[in-house]
């Protein structure tokens, strides 16, 4: 046997494999917009068309960073080893957005503050397919929509698994990790939408406390039996609460 490097379509695809699922897309595509400091999140998922549309009003992205935007290892966030020691963003790795461009149809239309038009890119299968200002998704304020279709268009048994597994399962995963990132994020108002439907899945209000946001997602009563915990040692800081009521399933468990 002899050793040979994989050629590069090989280890685009093999790198692409560490968003398997449509709730980690929603995470990663989240969490860019928590980096962007958007105040809101507005996600739309519809699961049987392998559909995600998220709106935010972050900061935006300038027209020269919508050229690089979909490449891998290109990052706003981390440039060096030392940068690599202070992360303060959820992202600093660059990979995100170019693995969903291989495996969909990744549109990115962006307002940044400095510049009147707003710019759009359009990606598939890893390719660029247009850059430039937009006129159709012209916005008024800055903010970055993402729109993912035809998610794992490249991997019809990743699709297969997902639909055996059912549609509502995952849909259930999406909204679970957007209530924990909801509940890490109070100040920021998050709504969660079924696209196949137009039914609002998750909403909460910007809020000042995570037990207040607790409170939206998960009514009064589970509220008023809670504790709170926190802890500090040195740059590990644990600060959370526990509920005081046990239930008799797993559907309270974030992990
Ligand atoms: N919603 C957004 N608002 C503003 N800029 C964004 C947004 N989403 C992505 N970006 C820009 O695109 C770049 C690439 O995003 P991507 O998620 O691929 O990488 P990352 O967040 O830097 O690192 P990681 O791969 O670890 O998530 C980001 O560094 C950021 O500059
Ligand atoms: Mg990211």
């Amino acid at each position: 046997m002899t050793i040979r490097r994989l050629n590069d379509s090989a280890i685009r695809k093999l790198r692409a494999s560490f968003i398997s699922t449509v709730a980690q897309c929603v995470v990663e595509l989240a969490q860019n917009s928590l980096d962007a400091l958007a105040t809101t999140i507005e996600i739309h998922v519809d699961m049987t068309k392998f559909f995600i549309q998220i709106i935010d009003n972050g900061t935006g992205i300038t027209p020269e960073d919508m050229e690089k935007i979909g490449q891998r290892y290109a990052t706003s966030k981390c440039h060096t080893l030392e940068d690599l020691a202070h992360v303060t963003t959820y992202g600093f790795r660059g990979e995100a957005l170019a693995t969903l461009a291989e495996v969909s149809a990744l549109e990115i239309i962006s307002k940044h503050p400095n510049y009147y038009d707003t710019y759009c890119t359009i990606l598939k299968g890893g390719q660029r397919l247009q850059c430039g200002p937009t006129r159709s998704s012209r916005r008024k304020k800055p903010g970055t929509i993402i729109i993912i279709r035809d998610l794992f268009f490249t991997y019809p048994v990743r699709r297969k698994h997902l639909s055996e597994n059912g549609f509502i399962n995952e849909l259930e995963n999406v909204k679970k990790s957007v209530e924990s990132l909801a509940l890490i994020h109070p100040q920021v108002t998050f709504t969660l939408v079924d696209a196949s439907n137009d039914s609002k899945i998750v909403t909460t209000k910007k809020a000042t406390t995570n037990i207040s946001t607790f409170r939206q997602l998960f009514g009064s009563s589970l509220a008023q039996n809670l504790d709170s915990v926190y802890a500090e040692e040195d740059d590990i800081k644990i600060d959370g609460f526990f509920s005081l009521r046990g239930f008799h399933t797993r559907v309270y468990i974030y992990d």
